[in-house]
């Protein structure tokens, strides 16, 4: 177990140097993350909601412990942060004055594209209103540098990553008894819902400055092990649900397609897939526990219970709890994002190229 830990170390410490040694390269110094528990870092701690991480054994393997990450350690977005060179970015929830410059985590767990989505857990922060705190970020960087043109410099050269949705099929459309729209809408008008409401988004944070633009898809949200034992499923996962989650995605790249188009001059929008990750990634083969969590679960909620001691082996589960995967999922999820050649993983450009390039009118 200690000489385990020891190498665990020694592996983070090379893992952060090589690391360093590759940022000086890059040109991003800023990095804002929007989305629901996938990337919230501490957003909803202080929240009256069920969709909270800030307890143990949440964050068992994360230097500081339980922060409301919701896995044992590190997000995709912490390991992203750590490839472009940056530190774990603070959750809008505690930043201040000048801390904001290299970029805020406004995420919230349970949070959708639309409104009510989550709100059956309590409180959240909706896309909607993690855009208008962004809008509170940018006022403090404009007092911070200086001015408006230099805001504009600075924020066009930040990675803006999106990753939400999930929640608008999990926790709205798929519980009837709580959410009309099943009742109102197909899959494919639902879809239709969601992708204009987020292109409003999108177009709402181009138009405060943001210039790159990394949106995540969907992944196979119904292949989590809450899900899997709420639908009673006794072999694979929960079709229909994966069945809803591709007709977004499919969407979701039409939209990129079309932002790109609509904002070629200045701007530059890339879709991580995350059903080709997850499927074509051949290191995600090493898992030897796919379909259950490592954390005991409430079966309510899919959430660890509080102080429960999780699996040993925590770098064979795919999942950490019901809903979230763990982080040796998440540190390969995010390399794949950042830095794989297999064009597969991301549309049309990696993370890297996307932080390396500069459109025609950004300089
Ligand atoms: C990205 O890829 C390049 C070239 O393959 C490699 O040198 C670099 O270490 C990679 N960076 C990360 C963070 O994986
Ligand atoms: C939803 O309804 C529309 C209009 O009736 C139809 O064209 C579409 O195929 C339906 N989609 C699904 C997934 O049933
Ligand atoms: C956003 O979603 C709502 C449903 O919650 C819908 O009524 C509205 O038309 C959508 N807005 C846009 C811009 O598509
Ligand atoms: C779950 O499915 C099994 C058969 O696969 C069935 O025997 C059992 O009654 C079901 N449980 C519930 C709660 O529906
Ligand atoms: C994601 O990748 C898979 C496998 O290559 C492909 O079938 C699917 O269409 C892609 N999805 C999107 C939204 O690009």
């Amino acid at each position: 177990m200690e000489i385990s830990r020891i190498n665990n170390k020694l592996f983070w410490i090379l893992l952060v140097v090589a690391a360093t040694n590759y940022v000086e390269a890059q040109t991003t110094d800023c990095f804002y993350v929007f989305g629901d528990s996938l990337s919230d870092d501490g957003n909803n701690n202080l929240l009256p909601t069920l969709a909270k991480y800030n307890y143990p054994p949440y964050g068992i393997d994360f230097p500081s412990g339980a922060t409301g990450r919701a896995t044992n350690g590190r997000t995709v977005p912490d390991y992203l942060a750590q490839f472009i060179g940056l530190p774990f970015i603070p959750p809008f929830a505690n930043t201040r004055g000048s801390d904001v410059l290299k970029g805020v985590d406004y995420a919230s767990g349970a949070a959708g594209i639309l409104f009510e989505t989550g709100k059956q857990m309590g409180a959240d922060i909706s896309l909607d209103a993690q855009i208008t705190n962004h809008g509170v970020t940018i006022a403090t960087v404009t007092s911070e540098l200086g001015g408006v043109e230099a805001t504009k410099n600075y924020l066009k050269k930040c990675l803006y990553y999106v990753n939400i949705g999930s929640n608008d099929y999990l926790n709205n459309y798929f519980l009837p008894q709580y959410y009309p729209s099943s009742h109102i809408y197909n899959l494919t008008q639902f879809a239709d819902v969601l992708i204009s409401n987020y292109s409003r988004q999108l177009r709402a944070l181009h138009a405060a400055g943001a210039r790159k633009f990394a949106l995540v898809s969907l992944g196979f949200i119904g292949c989590a092990p809450a899900e899997i034992i709420a639908a009673n499923v006794s072999n694979g996962c929960v079709q229909d649900i994966n069945t809803a989650a591709s007709i977004f995605n499919d969407k979701l790249r039409v939209l990129v397609d079309q932002l790109n188009s609509d904002f070629s001059a200045d701007s530059s929008f890339i879709l991580v897939n995350s059903t080709a990750i997850f499927s074509l990634n051949p290191n995600f083969l090493g898992f030897k526990v796919q379909n259950a969590s490592c954390c005991k679960t409430v079966t309510s909620t899919g959430l660890c219970v509080a102080n429960g001691t999780p699996c040993e082996d925590r770098n064979e589960y795919v999942f950490w709890d019901g809903f979230h995967t763990t982080e040796a999922v998440n540190e390969i999820f995010a390399e794949s994002a950042y830095n794989a050649s297999n064009p597969d993983f991301t549309y049309p450009n990696n993370i890297a190229r996307l932080l390396s390039s500069s459109p025609s009118n950004t300089n």
